[in-house]
């Protein structure tokens, strides 16, 4: 086999996410230990040369779709840069932030073809959103979405459900999308070292639905189709502009269509979100060694399920979670 994105499973990866850098200018709890992570020093991250030297070979290789992350991606200096070198490439490109400063992206990221926008806001009060996030940007946020949505990009809130912190919100959510046309994805709270995870907290696809089919009239919430390798399953309220959907990782692996790689900021290959195993593509790349090698040996590797934690107990296993990054050095 000389398709060296394919895994022992016959999975294909045509999918790269990049995380183009560690830092965030929010704190969100779920997605970063309070005490903040150890940030990897300048020198050793990727710059935009190694990014898209990086990128080239996996586009050679057949992936067709790369979504930029972080931290918060926008965060980067040279953003505009990396955008401009990777929109050369024959990709998707599409990115996901939390949206506080993209009013001054609009414009480079339409001109770099860039079309979908996934969105991370976890609540529609100013008072919770400082909560969670530390930081007092939800009018900005929230204002930032509404112009993305006039100025024509698809837009994708995600909203990570917490028992306690916001499950209330749910059907608040699902009225936004009466008049607004954007997809609220809710997300199954996932285990990631730091995060305090456990399963009591997390609101399941299952709960998500009854709530919602128990809340509006017979016949009215209707399964649409999803994307091919949709991490989502979606829905629509029937007459609403938009439509919302579930990301079940916890109850409901997606892992069988699995068609992703991740790219971490200082240049690790990352085979699943939660593999602890990373293969340094920056290394090599930087000792002048080829990287189709170290590429094609990371994907094989890569095991069925959640990075093998395929059941739920093992999902629950504290010591397994922090073999694993915190979440905002992974990018999502
Ligand atoms: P598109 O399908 O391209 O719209 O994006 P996405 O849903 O894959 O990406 P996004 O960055 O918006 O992530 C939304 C949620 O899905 C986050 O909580 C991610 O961690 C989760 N997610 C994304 N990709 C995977 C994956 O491969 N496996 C699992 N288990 N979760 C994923
Ligand atoms: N569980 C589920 N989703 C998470 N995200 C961050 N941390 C978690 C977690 N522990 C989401 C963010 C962002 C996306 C990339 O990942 O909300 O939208
Ligand atoms: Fe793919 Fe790993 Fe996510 Fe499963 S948990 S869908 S294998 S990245």
């Amino acid at each position: 086999n000389n398709n060296i994105l394919q895994d022992s499973y016959g999975r294909d990866h045509n999918y790269l996410r990049i995380s183009l850098v560690e830092r965030c200018n929010l704190r969100c709890f779920y997605c970063m230990p309070a005490e903040g992570v150890p940030l990897t020093p300048k020198v050793d991250l990727m710059t935009y040369e190694e990014i898209y030297e990086i990128a080239k070979i996996f586009v050679k290789n057949g992936v067709t779709k790369i979504r930029l992350t972080g931290g918060e991606p926008l965060i980067r200096k040279d953003f505009p840069v990396i955008l401009e070198k990777l929109a050369s490439l024959p990709v998707e490109l599409s990115i996901t932030t939390n949206a506080v400063i993209i009013h001054k992206f609009i414009e480079v990221l339409k001109t770099n073809g860039v079309k979908n926008i996934n969105l991370s806001l976890d609540t529609l009060n100013k008072e919770k959103y400082r909560k969670i996030t530390l930081r007092d940007h939800f009018d900005t946020v929230f204002n930032n979405l509404l112009r993305l949505e006039k100025e024509g990009f698809n837009v994708k809130i995600n909203v990570v459900l917490i028992r306690g912190v916001n499950d209330e919100e749910l059907l608040e959510f699902i009225h936004l999308t009466r008049n607004l046309p954007v997809s609220v994805r809710f997300i199954e709270f996932m285990p990631f070292d730091g995060n305090n995870w456990d399963m009591s907290k997390m609101v399941s696809y299952k709960e998500i639905m009854e709530t919602v089919v128990s809340s509006f009239e017979e016949g009215s919430v209707e399964r649409l189709q999803d994307a091919s390798n949709d991490t989502a399953k979606n829905y629509r309220i029937k007459g609403y502009a938009g439509s919302f959907a579930v990301i079940s990782s916890v109850t409901n692996p997606f892992c069988d269509s699995c068609n992703r790689l991740r790219l971490t900021a200082d240049g690790k290959l990352k085979n699943c979100l939660f593999s602890s195993s990373e293969s340094n593509l920056l290394g090599s790349l930087r000792q002048g060694k080829p990287i189709e090698p170290v590429i094609g040996k990371a994907v094989l590797n890569k095991v069925k399920v959640r990075g093998g934690m395929d059941n739920l107990a093992k999902l629950q296993q504290p010591a397994l979670h922090s073999q694993n990054r915190s979440m905002s050095t992974i990018g999502g």
